[in-house]
């Protein structure tokens, strides 16, 4: 078995500067966490615009440092120099355009560029920013320059930018950074099968209930909290089985996909799987379908139309009725208001273990961007707040709560 704690005690100094990519330091941060490192964040100010200090202070359980002098002086003025000799590796992910130019020329105007000059360990830069600023020659002299340095360079990688243009600028995804980190100290990337031999079951993306051939009743689901789930749950080794509606999502690796429509072909789909370890409900199944779906397109009339809708199977419902022992079940709620008070109700009268509350009108949550901020309650009566977090880590470290022994 590998272990699971492969820098368990290492020191990182993890520099974070304000460019777009800085809210997937979240992640990273929680990977070296996880793995068992010290981890000292340092935000330039720009950077504290991108991500809060308060999600990567709560990730790294340590105060985020962002400026040389700090606001009332109280003889902690040198704590640059002595965090240059505390770490065992630098990494600044992402690095700007500006920042990189500054630790190339020696700036030294904020905690992380004198922390970076005082440094007397490897230093790790994982430059991200639009195509066009990387290729400026002003940009790659720095860069050039750093590497002159003795700076170990993580190159940034070709695709979709957040500007809408395609090039080379991405930041690499954390778990790449990651077992760079990990190979810079000597230790080997943790392989997580802590749910080898389990078989999830996830459902996900929205139901889609037919008026027409051409027409019909759905919500915004776009899967991507779901799918996430089921990604994370094939790497740490479970079988997965992933129901899905209607979503342009690409399955994740070693996921078994089951594609549905409506709300009754997902009751269909997960009633043929009994079997689960653990069921994550995360489909945004419709509560009502037509009465009745026409064959033929509907002609417009000169009158109003009504519509008669039926109740839908109440799949999370049916799922905690037919719980089987060991069996858990956890299941989303999405509230606009009065969410803790609707999500405990539907906790227990749906026979839940969990549930995930989110609010699709926080700034950051439900639906649609790829981060997600949730609050997880349990059974017992637990409640844990998640700040704003890149889906992937948000399913991370709900997989890490639900799959825990109770
Ligand atoms: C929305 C937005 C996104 C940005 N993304 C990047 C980026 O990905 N890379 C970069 O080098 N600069 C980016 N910038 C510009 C930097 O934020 C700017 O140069 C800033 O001064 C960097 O400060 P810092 O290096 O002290 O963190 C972005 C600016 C904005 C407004």
């Amino acid at each position: 078995m590998s272990d699971p704690k492969p820098l368990a005690g290492r020191r990182v100094l993890l520099g974070v500067t304000g460019g777009i990519a800085a809210y997937k330091t979240a992640e990273l941060v929680r990977l070296l966490k996880k793995a068992g490192a010290l981890v000292q964040v340092l935000m330039t100010r720009e950077a504290t615009r991108f991500v809060t200090p308060l999600t990567l202070g709560t990730l790294s359980e340590r105060e985020v440092l962002v400026d040389l002098v700090p606001d009332a002086p109280n003889g902690s003025w040198t704590r640059h120099v002595h965090l240059g000799r505390w770490g065992e590796l630098l990494v600044v992910a992402p690095l700007t355009a500006n920042t990189m130019a500054k630790l190339a020329h020696g700036h030294c105007d904020s905690m992380l560029t004198a922390v970076y000059l005082s440094a007397a360990c490897p230093v790790l830069v994982c430059p991200a920013m639009d195509h066009d600023m990387f290729e400026h020659p002003a940009t790659q002299e720095n860069l050039a320059l750093l590497v002159r340095h003795g700076v170990h360079v993580m190159p940034p990688e070709e695709g979709e930018l957040a500007s809408g243009l395609v090039g080379k600028g991405r930041l690499p995804d954390p778990a790449a950074i990651f077992e760079r980190i990990a190979r810079m100290l000597g230790a080997a990337a943790p392989e997580d099968r802590s749910l080898a031999g389990r078989h999830v079951l996830v459902t996900a993306g929205p139901t889609v209930e037919d008026l027409d051939p051409v027409r019909f009743l759905s919500n915004r689901s776009t899967g991507t909290m779901g799918f996430a789930v089921a990604a994370e749950a094939a790497r740490r080794g479970a079988r997965v089985t992933l129901v899905t509606g209607p979503t342009s999502l690409e399955t994740p690796a070693g996921v078994d996909r089951v594609d549905i429509r409506s709300a009754d072909d997902l009751e269909r789909a997960v009633r043929s799987v009994p079997d689960a370890d653990l069921v994550v409900a995360a489909a945004a199944v419709a509560d009502y379908a037509p009465v009745e779906s026409s064959d033929r397109k509907l002609k417009k009339a000169d009158d109003d139309l009504m519509l008669r809708l039926r109740r839908t199977p109440d799949v999370l419902a049916g799922l905690g009725a037919s719980k089987r022992a060991g069996q858990v079940l956890v299941g989303f709620a999405l509230e606009t208001h009065d969410g803790l008070e609707n999500a405990r109700a539907k906790l227990e009268r749906k026979n839940l273990d969990y549930i995930v509350l989110n609010d699709p009108n926080e700034t950051g949550a439900g639906f649609g961007p790829d981060t997600n901020r949730v609050t997880l309650l349990s059974r017992e009566g637990g409640r844990e707040d998640f700040p704003v977090l890149p889906k992937a880590a948000v399913a991370s470290l709900l997989l890490d709560r639900v799959s825990a022994p109770r």
